[in-house]
């Protein structure tokens, strides 16, 4: 009876016959309701291929019209997509607060052997509420299970945040591929019973991930199923068969692309296939003449110049006179006929605008061999072509010519934080080159005309000086106005901050000697290497360096000149430190090797007083450490001049010795002085007397000995790392 009264109902007014639109077969309905119905699917018997009938159903109260597949309902059907949009229920669990007992409902999607698969792409299962653990149980048209699903927990509604569904108040999980059964449930022991007083229910389902946001009032409320009537959307592919294109094109008389102009798709094994119009047309691909041509013209944004559609395609032409393209945003455009006028002032610019490109170009070629030149010119002036040809006819000849730019990078560009000691005639820099040596260089101020002739000639002499107890030098640079030298990097410091800011107790006076020796060594052989001899001119305790060893190595030398031969010539600018420097060289500006010897012996006073050679904060005759010296000396008072560190009974003989030896140094006349291999010699001797030969020594006492931090980077990382030292032995629990 329900069913003829249904059959009578459904023969009435929803069918609305195939009007030209084509999509569904001829004489076939093509619409339920709004719903449209295009084959392949159909209402009406053999309207529709195998798999594809649905029910249109008309209910009796209000007299509408709904599309259903078995006892889904269908809202929509995509074919250009092989999608169709169906109603699906909320699963949903809820604690009773006065029964104390839990009431639920749970829905499953039964598509099983029909042509309909979750679309894994466009769902998601959902899972509402606030101590929720939903289980999503699927199986896919391989028959394989999967069971997943997601657990939300909140513990007040404040935790909630309006569009994120990330667990707390809802959690989501995606859909795997080709599933066509799922069923949503609840674990029970996650019932709510503890969040019941703001949150009683729980819902699930899968549904189309774009139609859902989550909202607060879905946990607080009931909300969630009652705006959507216990129903969402959910999204299902659909295809054809079983098989793919290659086995169903076998059998024409089966094949659902019915139309020319369609062409097939595989979706897999098992899975069967879907059509779809070729490029260019349009229509519906499973009817004879589905696809129809596509006018392309008709879109005007297709092409915006002159369009004759053809079959598959079209053709998209600029009118004439104009050019572009014409598929394009940009279009065709006029072709301009520029005016005599323009054409003038454009090529006027674009002539000005190489003129001035070129005469760049040339400033800047020009500048560069400008600057090239002023470099090459120096090189000469200096001497450099003697040192290159010097160099290439002596094989193992380590000197090395550098090129300003790698000096520059060397030290940082001359960085302050590079600087190991400024004196009056330049500043010296630690540097690295670039195999990771480390040198000093040094940078005079200023030079006399005279010594820059010299230049290479003198480097090429001192270059040749190799002495244990000379600091090598390395190189030079002689394409700048002053030239730079390079020279060995030497570790320790020097003597005149081991002596001045050492701690008590100070260096012994057996490694005093042994240093003063070292360099008076060092002073002879400069004194009788070449002919005429090395002066080095500025003798004084700050350029007596210590190495590793605290050996010492003489250094700046470099400022040195020969001693010329020529009496008449070799009036030079007075040069030297105050309180080293020689007072009859000063008188007379006569420089011989007398002296350095003047000026050794006031670091042999130094050495034995820990006194510095100048002080300017003193009386006058106070103020030069050689005077009161010498006036000591003379009133017999030595022991209150002397360094009381190095004063015992036993040495005093030797101390007198080395006193004796620093007088004759600092004699006033130079002739009178002894010349340096004699001092030498003497402070052997001094040294072969001393009482306990067996006290050798060590570096670590000088270690321990070597007090404030000097200039030289490395004296002030160990003073660090004992920092960190000392700090770690005051963390040691019993100290
Ligand atoms: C028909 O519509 C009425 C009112 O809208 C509704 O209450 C009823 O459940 C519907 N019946 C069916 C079979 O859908
Ligand atoms: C008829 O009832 C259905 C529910 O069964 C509802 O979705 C539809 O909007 C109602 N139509 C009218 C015109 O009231
Ligand atoms: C259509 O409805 C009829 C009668 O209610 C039912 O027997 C048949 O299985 C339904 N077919 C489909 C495809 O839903
Ligand atoms: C069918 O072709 C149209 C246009 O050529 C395209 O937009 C659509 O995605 C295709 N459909 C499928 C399922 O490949
Ligand atoms: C829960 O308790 C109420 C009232 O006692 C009862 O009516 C209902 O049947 C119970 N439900 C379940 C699922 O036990
Ligand atoms: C979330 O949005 C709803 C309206 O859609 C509003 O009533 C509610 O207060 C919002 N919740 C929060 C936490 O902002
Ligand atoms: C609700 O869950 C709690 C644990 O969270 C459990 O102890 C209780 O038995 C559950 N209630 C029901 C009716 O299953
Ligand atoms: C093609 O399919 C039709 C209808 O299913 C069937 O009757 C026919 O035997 C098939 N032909 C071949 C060659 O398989
Ligand atoms: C295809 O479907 C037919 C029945 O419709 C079935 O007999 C056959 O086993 C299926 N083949 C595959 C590969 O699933
Ligand atoms: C497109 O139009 C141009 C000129 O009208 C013609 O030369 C060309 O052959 C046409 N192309 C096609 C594919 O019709």
């Amino acid at each position: 009876m329900a069913w003829l009264v249904f059959v009578f109902f459904s023969l009435i007014p929803y069918l609305s016959v195939a009007e030209g639109l084509g999509v569904a077969k001829s004489g076939c309905t093509t619409k339920c309701g709004d719903v449209d119905v295009p084959y392949p699917f159909g209402i009406d018997p053999g309207c529709s291929l195998e798999g594809f009938h649905l029910n249109c159903s008309r209910n009796a109260t209000n007299g509408t019209y709904k599309l259903f597949a078995g006892n889904v309902e269908v809202l929509e059907i995509l074919l250009p997509t092989s999608q169709a949009r169906m109603m699906n229920s909320i699963s949903w669990q809820c604690y009773d607060n006065t029964a104390r007992n839990i009431t639920d409902d749970i829905w499953s999607l039964a598509l099983r052997s029909t042509q309909y698969r979750v679309s894994s792409l466009h769902n998601k299962f959902l899972a509402i509420g606030c101590d929720t653990l939903a289980y999503n149980i699927m199986v896919d048209y391989k028959n394989h299970q999967y069971r997943t699903g997601c657990v939300s927990v909140c513990y007040s509604p404040e935790s909630l945040t309006n569009g994120t569904c990330s667990g707390i108040g809802c959690c989501e999980t995606p859909i795997p591929p080709g599933i066509n059964y799922y069923k949503a449930t609840f674990d029970k022991n996650f019932n709510s019973s503890s969040v019941s007083d703001f949150s009683r229910c729980s819902y699930a389902v899968v549904m189309e991930a774009d139609n859902f946001i989550f909202d607060t009032s879905y946990v607080t409320t009931t909300n969630f199923w009652y705006k959507n009537n216990g129903e969402v959307p959910i999204l299902v592919d659909w295809s054809i068969g079983n098989e793919t294109c290659e086995v169903a094109q076998r059998n024409t008389s089966n094949y659902a692309c019915a139309s020319p102009n369609s062409i097939c798709k595989d979706l897999g094994v098992g899975l069967g296939y879907i059509c779809n119009c070729s490029e260019g047309y349009e229509g519906n691909p499973y009817l004879k003449d589905g696809c129809q041509d596509k006018d392309e013209c008709e879109d005007k944004s297709t092409c915006s110049g002159n369009c004759v559609n053809t079959p598959g395609s079209f053709n998209c032409t600029c009118p004439q006179g104009t050019h572009g393209d014409p598929r394009s945003a940009a279009g065709c455009n006029k072709i301009e006929r520029s005016s005599p006028w323009v054409k003038f002032v454009v090529g006027i610019s674009v002539g000005l605008m190489v003129v001035v490109i070129l005469s760049c170009l040339v400033y800047f070629v020009h500048e560069k061999r400008k600057i090239a030149a002023i470099k090459e010119n120096y090189f000469k002036q200096h001497g450099g072509q003697l040192l290159y040809q010097e160099m290439k006819s002596k094989q193992g000849f380590t000197f090395t010519i550098f090129k300003e730019e790698e000096l520059k990078e060397a030290t940082n560009n001359y960085d302050a934080k590079n600087i190991l000691g400024e004196g009056g005639n330049g500043t010296v820099y630690k540097g690295t080159l670039e195999n990771n040596k480390v040198v000093a260089i040094k940078r005079c101020k200023t030079i006399d005309e005279k010594q820059k002739k010299e230049f290479g000639k003198e480097i090429l002499i001192l270059s040749q000086i190799n002495h244990k107890h000379i600091v090598r030098i390395l190189g030079c640079c002689l394409e700048v106005d002053i030239p730079i030298l390079v020279y060995e990097f030497i570790s320790k410091g020097n003597l005149f901050n081991l002596i001045h800011s050492c701690r008590a107790p100070c260096i012994s006076l057996s490694i005093r000697l042994r240093i003063a020796q070292e360099a008076a060594e060092a002073l002879t052989y400069l004194h009788s290497w070449a002919s005429p001899p090395i002066v080095h001119r500025d003798v004084k305790s700050s350029n007596i360096l210590l190495d590793e060893n605290f050996m010492a190595k003489v250094s700046d030398f470099g400022a040195s000149v020969l001693a010329p031969v020529d009496e008449d010539e070799f009036i030079t600018l007075v040069q030297g430190t105050r309180g080293y420097l020689d007072p009859e060289y000063m008188q007379t500006g006569l420089l011989t090797v007398k002296s350095d010897v003047y000026s050794f012996g006031v670091v042999l006073l130094e050495l034995l007083t820990r006194r510095k050679p100048f002080y300017l904060d003193k009386p006058d005759d106070q103020r030069s450490l050689s005077s009161a010296f010498l006036f000591a000396m003379k009133e017999n008072k030595l022991e209150e001049i002397l360094d009381d560190q190095i004063m015992d009974v036993e040495s005093m003989n030797l101390i007198n010795g080395v006193a004796e030896l620093a007088r004759e140094c600092l004699n006033m006349e130079g002739e009178r002085r002894p010349e340096m291999r004699e001092v030498a010699e003497a402070l052997d001797r001094i040294r072969k007397t001393m009482k306990h030969p067996w006290v050798q020594d060590n570096p670590v006492e000088i270690d321990s000995l070597l007090g404030e931090p000097s200039n030289y980077k490395e004296v002030e990382m160990t003073s660090y790392h004992s920092m960190e030292e000392r700090a770690m032995l005051a963390m040691e629990p019993g100290r």
